[in-house]
């Protein structure tokens, strides 16, 4: 049962790589998933989400339901389930391919939401993956999203990958929100760059980062929700305040 009517939609995205998209899809999905009933959506072709749960190679991926839509059909969607309260659609390489078939398609852009609508009414919260692009994948992403999180790294090149996802939500009126995320406040550069965002991005700029964690890595890797894996690092802690802080926008 979900306590909205409809699932809240929530793309992670920037077109970099490597800035903590899946390390956040996959640990704020847990986070979430103390309160609400998420879905976890595996977007970006290099599967590192489905993999990383322990869906490498599974069936029902997000590609064939994209595949069905393309064609007109409407694809009973039958997500994978990681325990009660969190269940993913995972993707395989193929939907790199899919990507094309999209962009020559007529309203390709509004696939994944034809998707999405047949089982908003199942979840509370639906998290979405993003690939390291601005491409036609993104694009759906983001036409089906209600807020847009921006993870980055407190790094200046990582900082202007934000200025297009800003652009492009303001114009389409989606409220976006940065994260910053790979943070040691022990260095200088690290609260430099912190310091110039709040200034440039106010309240788009959420309050608590995630500081650099080893377990969120090994976790991961193991196929571990970080709260079974060290619920009282920093990972679980960093998180839980993330979760916490973005509630009331979700
Ligand atoms: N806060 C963090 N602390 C330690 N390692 C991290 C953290 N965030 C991400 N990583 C690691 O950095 C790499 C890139 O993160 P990932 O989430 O895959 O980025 P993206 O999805 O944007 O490409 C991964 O190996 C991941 O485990
Ligand atoms: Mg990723």
């Amino acid at each position: 049962m979900s306590i909205w009517v409809m699932a809240r939609i929530i793309s992670v995205t920037n077109h970099k790589g490597g800035v903590g998209k899946t390390t956040i899809v996959a640990n704020l999905g847990f986070a979430l998933a103390r309160q609400f009933k998420v879905l976890l959506i595996d977007f970006d072709p290099q599967a590192n989400l489905s993999s990383g749960l322990g869906f490498k190679d599974a069936d029902n991926t997000i590609g064939r339901y994209l595949q069905e839509v393309i064609h007109v059909r409407y694809p009973t969607v039958v997500p994978h389930e990681i325990n009660q309260y969190v269940h993913i659609i995972p993707c395989k390489v193929d939907l790199l391919d899919i990507e094309n078939r999209l962009r020559n398609t007529i309203s390709g852009d509004l696939m994944l939401k034809r998707i999405i609508v047949t089982i908003q009414k199942d979840y509370d919260l639906i998290l979405i993956d993003c690939p390291p692009a601005f491409n036609y994948l993104t694009i759906n992403a983001l036409s089906s999203s209600n807020l847009v999180l921006v993870p980055a790294k407190p790094e200046l090149f990582s900082i202007q990958g934000i200025e297009l996802i800003k652009d492009y939500a303001e114009r389409k009126q989606i409220p976006y929100k940065i994260i910053f995320n790979q943070v040691d406040m022990r260095s200088n550069y690290h609260r430099q760059v912190i310091n110039t965002a709040q200034e440039n991005y106010q309240s788009n700029l959420v309050a608590n980062y995630i500081r650099t964690s080893i377990s969120l890595a090994e976790a991961f890797e193991q196929a571990i929700d970080i709260f079974k894996f060290n619920e009282s690092g920093n990972g679980s802690k960093d998180f839980i305040k993330l979760a916490d802080e973005l509630i009331p926008f979700v």
